[in-house]
């Protein structure tokens, strides 16, 4: 089955079969025939929106994608709402459905490409929000040991682009994610970057004096675009590298060389470094290891030039190059962001990559 066109960074790759998911009880169903079938047993990976994987060319697994859809509302007060949401479900859409209804929460989360069972994976962010800020639990199939399950977000265990279902790959599948939504339309958060100020023109526009979770969402969709490649046009998989955590005595020595170094400060003495910055003064906004670049507008980002062709050795060979010069110029280590897959399935977990 070829799965070139299931993978945002529209890297080759040929999967020996796939198992479409429109229901919980088809996973039953199909693990009880799996299980039994102990001597043919091909390892199993979970594809979602493919957003966010690096997959082989020839990839020897049974492919599980979930596509089961449905928004439900199970809960409402005056102040917030409680809502389910199927693993199938197109992310984007989804914040634009809540928005519209009023529930609130998920708005600086608009245009992350990719489906809803995915997002607890990387645990989402972006302007300021992570996805554990409204998530309730996730209902999840534990593969290992053919059984369903609830996890509350504690259990997830989410970090900075992590959560358990990253560190211990190949072992749940998600079916259900469910939010805790507000209904408050002042309570917005707008101190990232340019957010504040192209929310409140939304607000001017339509003559309200306070920007409203619309402006806010209205806002992001504009500095998305402006600065991300549309995977249909450019595939990529969104930020390629991780921003990468350093000492603050490392940050100030780094400072004094560099005075416009960005860094966000952390808990317990550490600055997140902004890995966009770091590969656009070390020259590689905009290049790399052809048919693999960084994006122009946005060094974070890993475009691929010939789709449908580009194998994962290319983008390895990109990410080699563009890792060394970094390390090189600022002895930073630059990790990667995605999930890299296998040939047998598995997964090489994100390690540093000089
Ligand atoms: N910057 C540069 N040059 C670049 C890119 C960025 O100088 O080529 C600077 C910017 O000027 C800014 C800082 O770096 O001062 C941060 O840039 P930006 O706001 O674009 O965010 P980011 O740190 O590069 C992270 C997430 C994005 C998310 C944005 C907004 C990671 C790995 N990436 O990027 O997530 O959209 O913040 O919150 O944390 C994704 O995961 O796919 C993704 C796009």
């Amino acid at each position: 089955v070829d799965l070139a066109h299931s993978n945002t960074m529209a890297l080759s790759c040929v999967a020996d079969s796939v198992v479409t998911l429109t229901n919980e009880a088809q996973l039953d169903d199909f693990m009880a025939t799996y299980a039994e079938d102990v001597e043919h047993q091909l390892s199993l990976f979970v594809l979602s929106g493919g957003s966010n994987v690096l997959l082989p060319a020839a990839l020897n697994a049974v492919v599980l994608q979930p596509k089961m859809r449905g928004i439900h509302l199970t809960a409402q007060t005056d102040d917030y709402v409680d809502i389910e949401v199927m693993a199938g479900e197109n992310w984007h859409d989804l914040v634009v459905h809540t928005v519209n209804q009023g529930w609130y929460g998920l708005e600086n989360l608009a245009l992350i490409p990719g489906l809803t069972g995915a997002a607890p994976v990387q645990n989402i962010g972006a302007y300021g929000v992570q996805l554990e800020d409204c998530l309730q639990y996730v209902r999840a199939y534990h593969l290992p040991t053919q059984t369903w399950h609830h996890l509350s977000a504690a259990d997830c265990q989410f970090d900075y682009r992590d959560s358990i279902f990253k560190r211990t790959p190949n072992t749940w599948l998600i079916s259900r994610v469910a939010f805790r939504l507000h209904t408050d339309p002042t309570h917005i958060l707008a101190s990232y970057g340019d957010v504040q100020t192209v929310a409140q023109r939304y607000a001017e526009q339509q003559e309200r004096e306070q920007a409203n979770p619309h402006d806010v969402m209205q806002a992001i969709i504009d500095i998305r675009q402006q600065k991300l490649p549309d995977p249909k046009q450019l595939p990529n998989c969104g930020s390629f590298f991780q921003n990468p955590i350093i000492g603050q005595d490392q940050f100030t020595a780094l400072q004094t060389t560099y005075p416009a170094i960005v860094g966000y400060p952390m808990p317990d003495a550490m600055v997140k470094v902004a890995a966009g910055w770091l590969i656009e003064q070390a020259g590689l906004k905009g290049g790399g290891i052809a048919p693999i670049m960084t994006h122009k507008h946005q060094a974070l980002v890993l475009t691929n030039h010939t789709p449908y062709q580009a194998t994962q050795e290319d983008v390895e060979t990109a990410q080699r190059y563009i890792a060394n010069i970094v390390y090189e110029k600022f002895a930073i280590q630059l990790s990667r962001e995605p999930v890299w897959v296998n040939a047998d399935g598995s997964i090489g977990y994100p390690e540093h990559v000089v």
